[in-house]
């Protein structure tokens, strides 16, 4: 390994959940370093079906040190049902610890996305809604609360009541109930107290961690199109997703990560506003989406689909440097007897395989060549040489259009099912 990011390369929702879980089978140290409970990685392994939102993958494995990084924003009480639910189904949660640096999702956080977003109609952002975007708003404007506080009460008490004087004003003004400071903090503070001495400076963790050689994972959320530096904005996180975001989230040295595993889907989806141009709509998209059952694993929303982007995935890799990609999903695409792929945009009249800023990408038109099909399942393929010739032109176009080497494939939502 030693220091590994998985990261996504489109729009979220790649499958890394699948890739890191898998990963953290070997890691001694598994870090999310931004986002908070709007993420939802889905995990099939032998315990059962998970979708965790705040817990790095890696609690699956026993010997991993878990971390709830600092760069992530985190609504304790989420972060409490989860491990909750985590302990009910046998998975020990000893081993996880959270950044006391990490900034408190508090519940004004969330109650304010949900009006900001009924606010910007028709020209909502298509948030997740747990409040994730007024989190790093606060933190950014320095009125973020950060986890160490819930030790000292009095303080803590005193900073809920003062941030409230304002947010009430905001939250009466769009005609809903101000929340309650007392309630709020005891809200807050149970969870704390039921985390205890989980809540940790994390830094020399991560700090021995890579001194003495461990094994390290850095687990994204969403993907490179949901940056908030190099995605389309505002359409996008309030976080940075991107391998850079994972040294300041996590607190490793940036010349210290190793390795980067771009995550792709065979495919494209998004959930949420915003360009995308290789959107499939009316029936060809609900087809997609319904085989290949995709709704968002926070929401429940039905995902938008659309064939692979290659000019987004190289978007990311320019961005990312992958050392190598892993494509998930592949198995999905059997069912087509052609493959439209986007190589280039057309955008006024030109061709490009640039990302061009969000209003200008409105216009920008795919151009696809068309990939042979291969017309069979992928279940009882066991090595990449033995995946269908057209399968593997596939993936062939990805490597050079994208411009980075494949190592994993996603051939099946079990454990199992990765190529290697
Ligand atoms: P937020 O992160 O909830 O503020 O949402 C900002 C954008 O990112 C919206 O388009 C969301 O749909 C999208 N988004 C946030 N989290 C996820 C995720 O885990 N998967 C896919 N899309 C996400």
């Amino acid at each position: 390994m030693p220091v590994t990011a998985v990261v996504g390369a489109q729009w979220g929702d790649e499958g890394k959940g699948k890739i890191t879980d898998l990963l953290a089978q070997e890691a001694d140290v598994v870090i999310r370093y931004q986002g908070g409970n709007n993420a939802g990685h889905t995990v099939v392994n032998q315990h059962g079906t998970f979708k965790l939102h705040l817990v790095p993958s890696g609690i699956f494995n026993p010997s991993a040190l878990c971390i709830v990084g600092p760069g992530m924003v985190v609504n304790l009480e989420v972060l409490c049902e989860e491990l909750a639910n985590l302990e009910a189904h046998g998975i020990s949660t000893a081993n996880l610890r959270v950044s006391d640096r990490a900034h408190l999702l508090m519940p004004w956080h969330t109650l304010l996305d949900r009006l900001d977003e009924r606010e910007r109609g028709r020209q909502k952002l298509g948030t997740t809604g747990q409040g994730v975007g007024p989190a790093y708003a606060d933190k950014v404007a320095r009125h973020g609360i950060q986890v160490y506080e819930v030790r000292d009460e009095r303080r803590f008490r005193a900073r809920v009541a003062h941030e409230l004087e304002t947010k009430n004003k905001v939250i009466e003004r769009f005609g809903d109930a101000p929340l309650d400071a007392i309630a709020v903090a005891d809200r807050v503070l149970r969870a704390a107290a039921t985390l205890g001495d989980r809540i940790a400076d994390t830094l020399p963790l991560v700090e021995h961690a890579v001194r003495t050689d461990a094994r390290v994972l850095l687990e994204g959320q969403l993907g490179a199109m949901r940056d908030l530096d190099w995605g389309i904005y505002p359409y996008v996180t309030s976080s940075n997703p991107l391998a850079g975001g994972a040294s300041i989230g996590a607190g490793i040295p940036a010349r210290c990560i190793t390795k980067v595993i771009g995550v792709v889907k065979a495919y494209s989806t998004a959930v949420g506003e915003g360009p995308f141009p290789t959107e499939m709509k009316g029936r060809d998209g609900d087809a997609l989406r319904e085989m290949a059952n995709e709704y968002g694993a926070t929401t429940g929303r039905p995902r938008r689909v659309g064939w692979f982007d290659a000019v987004a995935a190289r978007h990311a890799h320019r961005l990312n440097a992958f050392t190598e990609i892993a494509v998930t999903k592949l198995d999905v695409l059997g069912a087509y007897e052609t493959i439209p792929f986007c190589v280039a945009y057309e955008l006024d009249g030109r061709r490009t395989t640039d990302m061009p800023p969000t209003q200008v990408l409105e216009r920008a038109t795919p151009i696809y060549e068309t990939c042979t099909g291969w017309r069979t399942a992928l279940d009882s393929v066991g090595d990449r040489a033995h995946l269908p010739a057209e399968a593997r032109q596939y993936l062939a176009k990805i490597e050079q259009t994208v411009g980075a080497p494949i190592g994993m494939v996603g051939i099946g939502p079990e454990r199992a099912a990765i190529l290697l």
